[in-house]
């Protein structure tokens, strides 16, 4: 052995390697356990190299042993109860791959009462019980760690926590929910309507049996409301949370949108204004030219504006039993790392000390700031577009560009577009509800908010 000072952190280090592999039990092994369990076992070397221990799933709960034990195929215990793995006291760390509020909180809950560290994709548990979780997290000493919870395989919730600490983040917007995504690109693509996309996004096993959280924009809010808290330092507040989904899009908003530059994505935004935190998800207009306007199909991007970095971006895949179990498994060399560190000396769960989480209000969508697309079917009469604009003109709206289809042949009504200026949304409601009441606005006007994300 060498005596130098690069020998001698050499030497400690393969010491380490050389511990005892920290021990992981798994609560369900479908796509992303699956998958955690392969990547683990392919690239162990080079995670050991990266943890300084190896890292081995030991055990396996699953409902469905017969599946459990053909992924595993006799290199951990498979058992049907999870509550084995958690009583296991050579168990270090559980990963919950189950999902839902249900039985997952409760087990989650129970592995932290036992001291196991957690390691957990769940984004809908943690968006609606995570204060919960993380204050026993605390109480125990253990770590909860959700790298997977948000955007798959993106290392996002790594960047917002540390990588840009530094900063006063300012706003987040991002596709972070793959099925809609593939639904608008179909949609855009092929002119069709969402009901037809969405069939056939099931037929091809894009979209869920019962995708009713992805089409309705619910998945997206839980990821949304997890970034909220991280990037502001806000207990997480998914009740909160302004949420409409892409159900109601229809195929001539994405044509009109694409002529007048844009294109239509569902977006979750969390944003600081002076008088408390937006946090909504809803079908957006961005500019064309954007990038994230440019994520395509299935895939997932997030743009974060901090006040030193400026603007970045963060592409890749959201889903998928590889690119999670990467999330996973980052997770898991992080806690292997850290887990006999001082816990006051770890990452904080909300990025933020938890003493110092603020209560910083999210606000109302009626107080919420954005620009409009409006959609009016309107008689194609002298003096309309006058009525319109002067109601917008009365709330103090501010029109950026306008587009008149001509009449159809033989028709005596026509579709009016108009992009507005930023306003407040209550005013804009107000507005629409005016101009709905109009006897020459002849079907039910159109809005969708637009983002310049400049
Ligand atoms: N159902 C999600 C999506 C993947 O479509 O992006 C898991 O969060």
């Amino acid at each position: 052995m060498t005596t130098s000072p690069a020998g001698q952190t050499h030497a400690a280090g393969r010491r380490d390697v050389e511990a005892h592999p920290v021990q992981v039990g798994l609560l369900g092994i479908g796509t992303v356990g699956s998958g955690t369990f392969h990547v683990l076992a392919r690239n162990q070397a080079e995670i050991r190299r990266r943890a300084g221990r190896g890292i081995e799933i030991t055990m396996v709960a699953d409902l469905d042993t017969a599946r459990a034990k053909a992924v595993v195929g006799g290199r951990a215990q498979v058992v049907a109860d999870a509550r084995q793995v958690i009583a296991n006291p050579d168990i270090d760390i559980v990963v919950e791959l189950i999902g839902g509020y249900g039985i997952a909180k409760a087990l989650v809950l129970e592995a932290i009462a036992a001291g196991k560290h957690v390691v957990t994709a769940n984004k809908a548990l943690l968006a609606v019980h995570g204060n919960e979780i993380f204050a026993a997290a605390r109480e125990r000493g253990v770590m909860v760690a959700f790298e997977a919870a948000v955007a798959g395989g993106i290392p996002i919730i790594k960047a917002l926590r540390e990588g840009l600490s530094a900063n006063r983040i300012e706003w987040i917007a991002g596709i972070i929910n793959g099925t809609t995504n593939f639904i608008l690109s179909e949609m855009r693509d092929k002119g069709l309507d969402f009901d037809v996309v969405l069939e056939e996004a099931q037929r091809l096993g894009y979209a869920e049996a019962d995708p009713t959280f992805d089409i309705e924009g619910v998945d997206a809010a839980h990821k949304a409301t997890i970034m909220s808290a991280i990037a502001f330092g806000v207990p997480v507040q998914f009740d909160r949370a302004h949420v409409e989904g892409i159900t109601r899009l229809q195929a001539a908003d994405l044509r009109y949108a694409e002529q007048l530059g844009y294109r239509i994505k569902l977006l979750g935004i969390t944003r600081r204004r002076d008088q408390g935190l937006e946090l909504r998800v809803h079908p957006t207009l961005v500019p064309a030219k954007r990038l994230i306007a440019n994520v395509e199909g299935a895939m997932n991007a997030v743009v974060v504006h901090g006040d030193a970095v400026g603007t970045t971006l963060y592409y890749g895949k959201g889903a998928g039993s590889e690119p999670t179990a990467s999330a996973v498994i980052a997770d898991l060399v992080d806690v292997t790392r850290l887990h006999t560190a001082d816990p006051d000396h770890r990452v904080p769960h909300l990025a933020f000390q938890p003493e110092a989480l603020a209560d910083t209000p999210i606000l109302p969508i009626e107080q919420v700031v954005t620009a409009f697309y409006l959609r009016l079917q309107v008689a194609d009469q002298a003096g309309v577009l006058a009525r319109i604009t002067g109601i917008l003109a009365e709330h103090g709206i501010s029109i950026d560009a306008l587009l008149q289809r001509e009449s159809a042949e033989g028709e005596s009504k026509t579709d009016v577009i108009i992009l507005t200026h930023d306003t407040v949304e209550g005013d804009m409601r107000r507005a629409i509800a005016q101009m709905q009441a109009l006897p020459t606005v002849l079907a039910p006007i159109v809005s969708l908010r637009k983002e310049e994300l400049a």
